[in-house]
């Protein structure tokens, strides 16, 4: 039957509309088999040259997993998709992947903190070498390309300082060098932003955060082309880093709510944002969806909404920060994002620890930011909590 071209949101819920061949079931069945077994000797050997024709062993595929990576390549516009067990093996993967012993990686100089200690301590290890620079400016990311850059990564909004990045702009400096743009979307997911329609090649996700969206699961993705699979899947594999079929599942259920979800996760957002902008202790707020963010003209451009990460700066510094983070009763002191719940945590300490103090200062990730995921509360309780705590400043 000839299907409509469906909305985003038709898509989230229904993915590609498969049920259950063997009993119809609207909910996907989990295979948590490790080991599939063969038709015939002739089959096991044919499954181990293309092992798309079928299943042998989780860690190279599995049918619950496949379903999920299908819904995610459909949301993202991309040909495939692979799951890995968290984001950073998802990161890591990727970077493996294009690069080897010689070679350098472009990226921002704000990201997931994790990434940042990858690059700094763990890839050099193996000749693998990172360039930062500030991607909000495109001149400085054509400069600091070198011969041996094998691919430029950025985040968009970046954690934690929300900076915005110029995705078409990058993708074309990218592909003038012949290139890959790497885009870790896990901030707005892909109800809020489609990096590879805008000229991306590789997206990546923490599913972690907003794609499991109920804190319950560690995940990661990897969305691209065919010719991306193929050199992705052999380090999948060979590395094994592969995804529980259980979380693959959670995954999938968490994704029919994506859009319900990421709606109240901006709208709450924002109110909180423009509290935080009229309270006298609060220094400086960072939101792509307020008119003052240095890129909310951009923003407006390569995203549908502004998602749910809000970060500020308290005047008076860390210690009055760490006065807020200590008094809030709604807001819980975690790290991690994406979840129903809102979570407030500091990234000089916390996420971002990873950084040297001088990258901090350099990145604008300063001693008194605090970085909220606004969840899905009633906005005044989040707001009021936020309030009282500020108040005693
Ligand atoms: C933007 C971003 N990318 C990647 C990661 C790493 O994901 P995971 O914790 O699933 O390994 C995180 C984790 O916080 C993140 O915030």
């Amino acid at each position: 039957m000839e299907h409509r071209k469906e909305s985003l949101e038709t898509l989230i819920v229904h993915g590609d509309h498969k049920l259950d061949p063997l009993t119809g079931s609207i909910a996907p069945p989990i295979y948590p088999a490790s080991t599939f077994a063969f038709k015939s000797t002739q089959h096991g050997a044919e499954l181990f040259i293309n092992h798309r024709k079928g299943y042998y062993y989780t860690r190279v595929a599995n049918p619950t997993i496949n379903q999920m990576c299908t819904r995610m390549a459909l949301l993202e516009g991309g040909e495939t998709a692979l799951a890995f067990a968290s984001g950073m093996a998802a990161i890591h993967a990727v970077f493996i992947a294009l690069a080897g012993a010689g070679d350098s990686l472009l990226l921002s100089d704000t990201i997931y903190g994790g990434t940042y200690a990858l690059c700094s301590n763990v890839l050099p290890k193996i000749g693998i070498e990172p360039i930062w620079v500030d991607t909000t400016d495109l001149e400085t990311i054509k400069r600091g390309i070198a011969k041996n850059t094998r691919g430029i990564f950025i985040e968009t909004p970046a954690n934690p300082t929300l900076k915005v990045i110029d995705i078409a702009g990058a993708a074309e400096i990218a592909h003038s060098r012949g290139i890959p743009l790497i885009v870790d979307n896990t901030f707005p997911t892909p109800y809020l932003q489609r990096p590879l329609e805008l000229g991306a090649d590789i997206v990546i996700h923490s599913a972690t955060k907003y794609l499991g969206g109920h804190g319950d699961l560690v995940g990661g993705l990897v969305v691209g082309s065919e010719e991306v699979y193929q050199k992705v899947h052999p380090i999948l594999s060979n590395v094994g880093g592969c995804m529980s079929p259980f979380n693959a599942w959670l995954i999938i259920r968490g994704l029919k709510t994506l859009h319900i979800r990421m709606e109240r996760h901006c709208q709450n957002a924002l109110e909180v944002a423009r509290f935080l902008e009229g309270h006298r202790a609060v220094e400086t707020v960072w939101y792509p969806g307020l008119p003052g963010h240095p890129q909310h003209e951009l923003a407006k451009r390569q995203m549908d909404n502004f998602g749910g990460m809000v970060a500020f700066e308290v005047k008076g510094g860390k210690e009055a920060g760490r006065r807020v983070m200590d008094s809030v009763h709604i807001c819980t002191l975690a790290v991690s994002l994406g979840d129903v719940d809102t979570l407030i945590q500091h990234p000089a300490s916390m996420t971002h620890s990873t950084y040297s103090e001088e990258a901090l200062l350099a990145t604008g990730i300063t001693p008194g930011l605090i970085r909220i995921s606004v969840g899905l509360e009633k906005a005044n309780d989040i707001i009021d909590d936020l309030r009282d705590a500020l108040d005693k400043i």
